[in-house]
């Protein structure tokens, strides 16, 4: 059996646990929107269309912040078209997923939603096809408290208060050239900074967020964060971070691994943002927004032709997880778990059908796919601090990322209670491997309060509409821990959550 050590420390503390970092991700695209949070026919929607099965999910996943209202789609939206009477609301093209956007729900509906599923928003602007004025106008709408010509239009729309939103990213993705309106880092670090200048003039407190490359394999990646950065550095709070896995031709050593890479990517843009905090001469940090993560099989959505006929929310993106991409979700959560002092936000994208741990189907049942259970536990586990967690581990190669630890773990210590929660991953794929904890430094008397296991014999096995429940979490079995050393047996291709408590 392969042998992991791991010692921990209370006192070596990497930052608080931010709650944000629990975030989701819900855009205009596919049947994120229609037919996945909002459905009015849907025998469980509620007095204004939202599913109450969708929001209990959400809530059970324990989401705590969702960037709205997209994604590609933000780069071409007019958020006005989803204001006031349904009625008059235009029927839009979306250019970005080639589909009709009808504008049923807006701003104002979502931020309903919001306050049911208990979430903050996290709203982008258009900085595509529009720029300081519009992003302006749609700030004056949301936050601004009223006795002005938008902030009145809100409240005659059945706003009354403000929605308070605090965290704005300022466009998405601009790099890439798929996006409608994109821009050299040039261009995009004037209007970034432009942008973010004038938002503050309407209200100082609010958190910005620049875009940052939309994956480490850009052509610009780290030259387009320091440019843009030259630029907006005084002026924005967060640089964004996006990055999608998949396992790629069967290689599932190197997917298994991806957290490898998420390190590295917000290693380097640590790096880049604080190279150029040095050099402007700024006490300031920029912290590190990881507003789109998650398993996506992109090459699937990158072979497939472009649609002919213009749907309103078609089946887009709507990948059926696996337990293997379930580990790795769990892996990726553990990668932004450590770099809490810096990523201090995040959102897996999506939060529902498109690329989403939340599957519905129009007019029937809702189901957690496989990605759901090591979020959801992360998120209800993850309190207090994050400690250094450096696992003594067997490594093996892989195609992808190279050398790659074969155990890979953080964990967390919540001083109210003197929970101490473990969360690791096994890589190996044929072997188990006997994690041993140190815990002494704690004192006496932890013990194993509770374990959750992610792994199946058949490491391709997922949750569907007929089968929901094949894939869940069971207990991690046979955790012992004698005089503060805890030893437990992770199986081959697995993700577990171990809490100790003080009985
Ligand atoms: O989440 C799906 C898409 O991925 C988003 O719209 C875009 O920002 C990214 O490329």
């Amino acid at each position: 059996m392969l042998q992991a050590r791991v010692s921990l420390h209370p006192s070596s503390v990497v930052a608080p646990v931010s709650r944000r970092t629990f975030g989701s991700f819900v855009e205009h695209m596919g049947r994120c929107v229609y037919t996945g949070i909002y459905e009015p026919g849907h025998p469980l929607a509620d007095e204004d269309g939202f599913r109450t099965d969708v929001l209990a999910l959400a809530r059970e996943l324990g989401v705590t912040v969702v960037r709205y209202p997209g994604g590609n789609f933000v780069s071409g939206y007019r958020w006005e078209d989803g204001v006031g009477p349904r009625e008059d609301r235009p029927r839009r093209r979306d250019l970005a997923w080639h589909s009709i956007e009808t504008n049923e729900v807006g701003i104002d509906e979502f931020a309903t939603w919001a306050a049911k599923a208990d979430v903050e928003i996290m709203y982008a602007v258009n900085l595509g096809t529009r720029g300081v004025q519009e992003a302006l106008d749609v700030h004056e709408y949301v936050n601004h408290p009223e006795g002005t010509h938008l902030s009145e239009q809100r409240r005659a729309n059945g706003a009354e208060k403000p929605h308070g939103i605090k965290m704005w990213c300022l466009g998405n993705e601009l790099d890439g050239p798929w996006q409608t309106g994109h821009k050299t880092p040039e261009e995009y670090g004037l209007l970034a900074a432009a942008t973010a200048r004038a938002l503050r003039s309407a209200e100082q407190d609010l958190e910005l967020v620049a875009c940052g490359s939309s994956n480490s394999a850009m052509p610009l990646f780290g030259a387009w964060e320091s440019t843009v950065l030259e630029h907006a550095y005084e002026v924005v709070d967060y640089v964004s971070l996006h990055a999608y896995y998949q396992e790629f031709d069967g290689d599932l050593g190197s997917f298994l691994a991806s957290a490898v890479d998420m390190d590295y990517f917000v290693n380097s843009i640590v790096a880049t943002a604080d190279a150029v905090g040095a050099k402007l001469k700024s006490k300031k940090k920029i912290n590190l927004s990881f507003d789109e993560w998650n398993v996506w099989y992109q090459s699937r959505f990158n072979d497939a032709p472009v649609p002919e006929s213009w749907d309103v929310a078609p089946r887009v993106i709507e990948d059926q997880y696996n337990v293997a991409d379930a580990v790795v979700v769990g892996n990726l959560l553990i990668s932004l778990l450590r770099h809490s002092d810096r990523v201090t936000a995040a959102c897996q994208a999506q939060l529902v059908n498109v690329i989403a741990p939340i599957m519905t189907e129009p007019g029937g049942p809702a189901w957690r796919q496989t990605i759901f259970f090591p979020f959801a536990r992360t998120a209800a586990l993850a309190k207090g601090d994050v400690l250094q967690t450096r696992v003594q581990t067997p490594t093996y190669a892989t195609k992808r990322f190279g050398e790659a630890d074969v155990v890979d773990a953080v964990a967390t210590h919540d001083a109210a209670t003197g929970d101490v929660v473990l969360f690791v991953v096994n890589r190996d794929q044929g072997q188990p491997a006997e994690l041993t904890v140190d815990l002494s430094a704690f004192g006496g008397g932890l013990s194993v309060a509770g374990s959750w296991l992610m792994t199946d014999d058949d490491v391709y096995a997922g949750n569907t509409r007929d089968d929901p429940e094949r894939v869940g979490l069971r207990e991690l079995t046979g955790a012992t821990i004698t005089d503060g050393i805890a030893t437990v047996t992770l199986p081959r291709v697995s993700w577990s959550a171990i809490r100790f408590s003080r009985s």
